[in-house]
């Protein structure tokens, strides 16, 4: 029988590199997922080096690593700050996030994050969490909707989709992904059908799983976690995550300018590393994952 590879890491080299790991340091990877960068760090980490995970997926747990130099953590980054302080560690020599689902989320249909099957309305990552993508289909008000579909979907026909599910969900609850895809059916064009599931489906993971309120609640938390000279590493896959990473390593703040010091500088905590990097064809050729992926690398000043 096959045996269906967990995850294959995107960027592993670049964004490794980019954590410019010392022997003796303490890092944290927040997206352990199926381990592939966590392994990649420990293998340039010496032994007084020190690697934290996290993970909320219980899933991610079969793939720890049993390294005395490792400590996986299964809760959400969110609470990065919280979780490290409970093994005395404050500060950190660098901080890698690989957002988002793994292939592994993607490929277990009953997760019910690919449109491929016919799941059950869920996308949780963490299995214990209250909100699932049933809950916002069927108990979210019309407004409510319409925002999620229009900020996280970016879709045009955000209004007229959510009109549509509060009358249709009246008739009978929308339980699965097939009667979902049913009552939306004439917002998706038949030569762009993927397309727009797909981003009716981003939408609602990112509301299920309060992306962007965790990852903005995450990055606040950086800066002082790391030590001058540390690194951030972070690859993001679609573009509201990659411009709340951009911003803030530029301003050290989601929207406005900074305040400006004596001299008129802008007084921000972080500076860039090198520019955008993106996968190269060959990359996303083999893991198509890859495809939308974009690494910005930051250091403390
Ligand atoms: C793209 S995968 C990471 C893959 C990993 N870099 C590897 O090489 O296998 C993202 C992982 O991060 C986890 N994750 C996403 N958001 C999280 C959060 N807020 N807190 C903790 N884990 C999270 C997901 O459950 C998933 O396993």
């Amino acid at each position: 029988m096959m045996t269906m590879e967990y995850h294959n890491p995107v960027l592993l080299k670049e964004t490794v590199d980019g954590l410019n790991v010392k022997p003796d340091g303490i890092y944290v990877d927040v997206t352990f997922g199926g381990g592939g960068h966590s392994r990649e760090i420990l293998k340039r980490l010496g032994d007084n080096g020190r690697l934290f995970a996290f993970d909320h997926d219980e899933d991610a747990l079969k793939n720890t690593i049993n390294d005395l130099r490792f400590t996986l953590i299964n809760e959400n980054f969110r609470y990065i700050k919280r979780f490290l302080r409970l093994y005395g560690i404050r500060q950190v020599d660098g901080v890698l996030a690989d957002f988002g689902v793994s292939s592994h989320q993607f490929d277990v249909p009953g997760r019910g994050f690919s449109t491929r099957f016919e799941a059950n309305l869920d996308m949780r990552m963490n299995q214990r969490s209250k909100l699932s993508a049933f809950h916002v289909v069927n108990d979210y008000d019309e407004e409510q909707l319409r925002q999620v579909f229009a900020q996280y979907g970016e879709l045009r026909a955000a209004p007229a989709m959510a009109r549509l599910i509060v009358d249709k969900r009246q008739e009978a609850p929308i339980v699965t992904s097939e009667q979902l895809k049913l009552v939306l059916k004439k917002f998706l064009p038949s030569r762009h059908e993927n397309k727009v599931l797909a981003q009716i489906y981003q939408a609602i993971r990112i509301e299920v799983n309060q992306e962007i309120e965790v990852l903005k609640e995450f990055l606040l938390q950086t800066p002082e976690l790391l030590v001058k000279g540390g690194r951030l590493s972070f690859i993001s896959y679609h573009s509201l995550e990659d411009r709340l990473v951009k911003r803030f390593i530029r301003n050290g703040m989601f929207e406005g300018e900074p305040e400006r010091d004596m001299f008129g500088n802008f007084e921000v905590p972080l500076k860039k590393v090198g520019g955008l990097i993106t996968p190269s064809e060959e990359e996303v050729k083999t893991n198509n994952r890859a495809r939308s992926a974009k690494l910005r690398i930051a250091e403390k000043l």
